[in-house]
């Protein structure tokens, strides 16, 4: 039967062709079923990544708990959804913390009542950071301060161009040694002003305030408040740009302010009336009333309210600004501390002072931009955002473009400190009631005595 194919053969040919096409099938679904696990994989990932990244940063105009009662309750302090508690540190995923022997202290910047600060350098890199050793009163035993949270969780949140770069948080070998790992700045506004021979020129004023004031706009988009303002919380590098710093008092806020908020915040010079007299519902009007007291420092070259307590600060603001009546500031007696002071009607030049006359080198634009920070009722004083469009910053001089600031020698970079005295950031705790009696004795007049600026306060 040579030539001719044996039936039996092709079947043999075919039963293995079969065979082959159904491996070749089998294969192929195996292979499709692999595609689409590592599809669905890759999707999975990106959702988390996604999922993550919503957590890390703060959502805009993200609510969350107005209660301040909870301060010390990190489990209390939720977002919107309620699911995701609010102290946490954004991160790519789960590492321990470098340890802080990857760097090499340069010298200390700042010993401050409560602070460490130094220049130090990264030895694998030998870049230059700031190495913050955070403030650890574990006293309250509940582990990790609330506050130093708050530091770490608002500063890795709040990325902006003019707010200071945290790095990382590295650890020391004892559980309190707990270090922030930011840029570094040549200076901050108050030492650096405390070593110039002449005040900022107007212009280079204009830049300053502009950028302090987007720092702020951001954080008070973000429901931030910075709750100390002040010219050594300020920090400026050696091109004249300004980076807001120490959010050690920050924390977040919501719409309408929380109730119980604590009222020992803001250091004393750039606290706002309302915080003196004993307000516990306030908002970022007080961020606004310390960008009035550091712009007029600025023009001054020395800060504009130098209190010594609570009752002289407050004695002080009225000279500068006149005092409150319940046209300009409706309610303000039902505060805490201003309840029991009565104006003294016909007092001459009451409710006038003398902010305009005091800052003779202002532009009208300018004075009248200050007055409206400095403003005593918390409601007229411009929110961040109409400060950035003030006719101020359109008149000559304008603005003077950072890349042509001077530079000037670092004390940050550099040679120890010495600081000038001035106060300190108030600590946590009870705050200081207003003495009556101290009020009443800087206000009331005595028999023919004038108080003040022309205006006096008696007891009611
Ligand atoms: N990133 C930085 N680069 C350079 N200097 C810095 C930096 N951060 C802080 N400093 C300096 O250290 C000082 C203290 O820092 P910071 O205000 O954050 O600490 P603090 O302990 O809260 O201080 P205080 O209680 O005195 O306000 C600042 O006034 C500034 O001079
Ligand atoms: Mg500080």
């Amino acid at each position: 039967m040579t030539g001719s194919k044996s039936r039996w053969a092709d079947d043999e040919a075919d039963k293995e062709a079969r065979r082959r096409e159904k491996e070749e099938k089998k294969r192929a679904k195996l292979a499709k079923q692999k595609r689409q696990e590592e599809e669905a994989q890759k999707t999975a990932e990106a959702a988390t990544a996604r999922a993550q990244e919503e957590i890390s940063r703060p959502a805009k105009r993200r609510r969350i708990s107005n209660d301040d009662s909870n301060e010390n309750d990190v489990k209390h302090i939720k977002s919107d959804s309620g699911s995701a508690p609010l102290l946490r540190f954004p991160t790519t995923g789960w590492s321990p913390s470098r340890n802080v022997s990857n760097f090499e202290s340069l010298n200390h910047i700042e010993e401050g009542s409560y602070g460490w600060v130094s220049r130090a350098k990264e030895t694998a890199t030998g870049e230059i950071v700031a190495l913050k050793k955070m403030k650890m009163d574990t006293s309250s035993g509940q582990g990790f301060p609330v506050d130093a949270l708050r530091e770490i969780q608002i500063l890795s949140s709040a990325k902006h161009r003019h707010i200071v770069d945290l790095r990382e948080v590295v650890v020391g070998d004892k559980p309190d040694d707990v270090y922030l790992v930011m840029q570094f700045l040549e200076h901050d506004l108050k030492t650096l002003q405390e070593e110039m021979a002449e005040p900022f020129l107007p212009s280079e004023i204009k830049t300053l305030l502009l950028q302090i004031v987007a720092g702020v706009e951001f954080l008070h988009d973000n429901w931030i408040l910075h709750r100390d303002l002040k010219t050594s919380n300020i920090l400026m590098n050696n091109r004249g740009e300004i980076k807001l710093a120490d959010f050690g008092m920050a924390r977040q806020f919501s719409d309408p302010p929380p109730a119980n908020l604590t009222q020992l915040v803001v250091t004393l010079w750039y606290r706002a009336p309302e915080l003196l007299f004993g307000t516990s519902k306030y908002g970022t009007a007080i961020d606004m009333w310390s960008i009035g007291c550091i712009f007029g420092e600025l023009v001054r070259k020395e800060p504009l309210l130098q209190g010594r307590n609570e009752v002289d600060q407050l004695r002080r603001i009225f000279l500068l600004v006149g005092t409150p009546d319940e046209d300009s500031w409706p309610g303000f007696r039902r505060l805490a501390g201003a309840s029991a002071l009565k104006l003294m009607k016909n007092s001459p030049g009451a409710g006038k002072g003398s902010l305009r006359a005091q800052f003779p080198l202002l532009t009208s634009a300018g004075a009248s931009l200050l007055a409206a920070l400095l403003s005593l009722n918390p409601d007229d004083r411009p929110s961040a955002q109409e400060v950035l469009s003030d006719p101020y910053f359109l008149e000559a001089p304008r603005p003077k473009t950072t890349a042509m600031f001077p530079t000037f020698p670092s004390k940050a970079g550099g040679e120890k400190r010495r600081r000038v005295a001035s106060p300190n950031a108030p600590q946590r705790g009870q705050a200081p009631k207003i003495n009556m009696e101290e009020l009443s004795g800087i206000f009331s007049r005595k028999e023919g005595e004038e108080v003040g600026a022309g205006f006096a306060l008696r007891m009611a």
